[in-house]
Formats: C-alpha cells, sequence, structure tokens
C-alpha cells in the first residue's frame, strides 16, 4: 500500500514537535506533504519556527512548512506559554533553523493540496486551534468532500478542560473554528484530554527516549522533561501527557485506541463554557454522530511505538 498522505497542521509546542517526529519517522505508511502551522500555544511567528526546528532535527529539510492564521476567527489569541515555555520549544537546546518557509499561505495550500489528490486521499491532523481548517473550509466549501477523515487533538467531556474548567485549550483558543469544523460532515476522529491524559511519559518512559542516545531521542527527553512541571504540579501526574502524538500514533496503530462514534458540539456562546466539546457520550440526545470520540489507548503500546519509530530517525 502506498503511504497515507497528510498534512499536519500544527502550533509546536513540544508534544506537537512528538507527533510531526512520529510521523516523519513512518515515510513508508505515512506521507507528509506539509506543515501547516496556526498561533496557538505561542504566535504564528514562532509556532512556523519552531515547526522548522522540527523538521531539521529529524533531517528533514525538504518538508514544506507554511504559515497560516495568525489569531482565530472572531476572537482574541490566547496562547500557552505557561505550559510551553517562552518560545513555544523550551527544553532542548536546538538551532534557529536555516530552511525557509514555503510560499504562500497555509490555508492556500490545503485547499491546493485537496483539490490536486483525489478525492479521499488526504487526511489531516490539526494539532492546535482550527484556524486553518476553518478558513480553508470557509474559503472553498468543494473541498469538504475530498478529505478522507480529520484525526484530531482537541476536547475533553470526562476530564473537563484544561485551560477553563470546561474548555480544553486548542478547542478554546478558536471555538468558531472547531464549530465549523465538526458541522462540516467531514469523518472526524477525536483525540480529547479524556485519551490523552492516559498518554503519560513516566520517568523509565522517557529514559527510553533518552535511551536512544540520538539526537532526536535526547531532545525528546528534554522536551518531556520541561512539558512534564505544568502536568505534575495541576493534576499531580506522573508525567507529561503526549497529547498530540495521538494522532499520529493512531493514523499508524488504530487499534492501540477505543471510542465511541457520538455527536459532539461546540459551544460558543457561553463565556462560562465557551469552548467546551459537548460529547453525548451516554447517547441521550437525537443529535447525529459526527465524530469518533477516544476514550482510551493501550499506554504500554503507545510507548512502545512511539519508543520505537523515534529509533529510526
Ligand atoms: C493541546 O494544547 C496544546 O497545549 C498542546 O500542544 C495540545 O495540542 C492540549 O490541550
Ligand atoms: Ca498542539
Amino acid at each position: 500500500m502506498p503511504p497515507r498522505k497528510i498534512i499536519i497542521d500544527t502550533d509546536p509546542g513540544q508534544d506537537d514537535a512528538v507527533a510531526i517526529l512520529l510521523a516523519l519517522a513512518c515515510p513508508d505508511e505515512l506521507e507528509v506533504l506539509g506543515l501547516t502551522c496556526v498561533a496557538g500555544n505561542v504566535p504564528l511567528d514562532l509556532t512556523s519556527k519552531n515547526a522548522r526546528i522540527v523538521c531539521e532535527l529529524a533531517g528533514r529539510t525538504d518538508v514544506k512548512v507554511f504559515a497560516g492564521c495568525d489569531r482565530p476567527l472572531g476572537r482574541e489569541l490566547v496562547t500557552a506559554e505557561h505550559v510551553h515555555g517562552k518560545t513555544g520549544l523550551d527544553g532542548p537546546n536546538l538551532p534557529d533553523p536555516t530552511m525557509p518557509l514555503a510560499e504562500g499561505h497555509a490555508v492556500d495550500f490545503i485547499i491546493e493540496q485537496l483539490r490536486e489528490y483525489a478525492p479521499g486521499t488526504i487526511t489531516l491532523c490539526p494539532l492546535g486551534p482550527l484556524t486553518n481548517i476553518a478558513t480553508a473550509l470557509q474559503k472553498a466549501p468543494d473541498i469538504a468532500r475530498r478529505v478522507a477523515k480529520i484525526v484530531l487533538m482537541g476536547g475533553g467531556y470526562f476530564e473537563g478542560g484544561n485551560i477553563t474548567p470546561t474548555a480544553e485549550f486548542n478547542i478554546y483558543v478558536d471555538p468558531q473554528a472547531a464549530d465549523i469544523v465538526f458541522k462540516s460532515g467531514i469523518p472526524i476522529v477525536v483525540m480529547p484530554l479524556d485519551v490523552t491524559h492516559k498518554a503519560l511519559v513516566t520517568k523509565p518512559r522517557n529514559d527510553a527516549f533518552r535511551a536512544l542516545n540520538t539526537p532526536v531521542g535526547i531532545a525528546v527527553a528534554q522536551m518531556t522533561d520541561f512539558f512534564e512541571r505544568f502536568d505534575k504540579e495541576k493534576y499531580g501526574s506522573a508525567g507529561a501527557p503526549l497529547h498530540d502524538p495521538c494522532v499520529t500514533a493512531y493514523l499508524l496503530k488504530p487499534e492501540l485506541f477505543t471510542g465511541r462514534h457520538i455527536n459532539v458540539e461546540i459551544e460558543v456562546q457561553s463565556e462560562l463554557t465557551m469552548g467546551m466539546t459537548v460529547a453525548d457520550w451516554w447517547g441521550v440526545t437525537d443529535r447525529e454522530p459526527n465524530a469518533t470520540f477516544i476514550g482510551d489507548l493501550d499506554a504500554d503500546g503507545f510507548f512502545d511505538l512511539l519508543t520505537e519509530r523515534l529509533g529510526r530517525l
């Protein structure tokens, strides 16, 4: 089988970085058409810089990296330096990128690629606020039927939120964009906090990254060393949750994950619960299912996959 074509839409972010590295480590299975950057964890100039740092770390200066939307559709940008540090990629000491950004806007790249390839061949992998994806859908509604699937990190139901009591960061930053995406009719798989909080980098798991003894293994260990302090303090958890790599791991081994095909709506009106993913897990409404909402994973299988694949870089 030819590798699956994917576009990773991202706001790196240490966990975005690991998700990207995992994809780049698997060229037989995943063909990364490009990275499209969005404002999120840090402003756009930094996310589009960090994405290139990650490509260079992987030795993949051939990957196209595009800058996209620098703010949410209808709200002020909220960032997360309190989690990811000032640069968004605090932890390892990585050199500034030498590869340039690709020419053009990320949104136009997404549209062009979807129009160029046969319908149903490109999977979109959003790891940040959904601004670029929603803007592409607004600008070119014809692309909706051409997307094979969207596998995204965002939301939470049983876990509540991580930026407000009810909202997860990616959805909270641009709820209007999320609303457009969840109403698009495109098949969606969601990696909410309910599952990502089970993908914890415990000390033995981080030691395994470090023991790869490669620039990638060491950088990933240093990223999670930095990134874990937020969740350890906030949740008392054993380590950093690798939110975004759940998306890439799902593409490689969906059997590691379980969830339900349910209705998910986005709260876009109430300031109190803005950006909440109202997930009808228990099927108490008649609303049509529009997303597969993942709830659990085989964490050991996930970390075995991640460590083995990162070892290939
Ligand atoms: C999500 O928000 C960001 O901080 C992470 O990169 C992840 O995509 C988790 O809520
Ligand atoms: Ca992210």
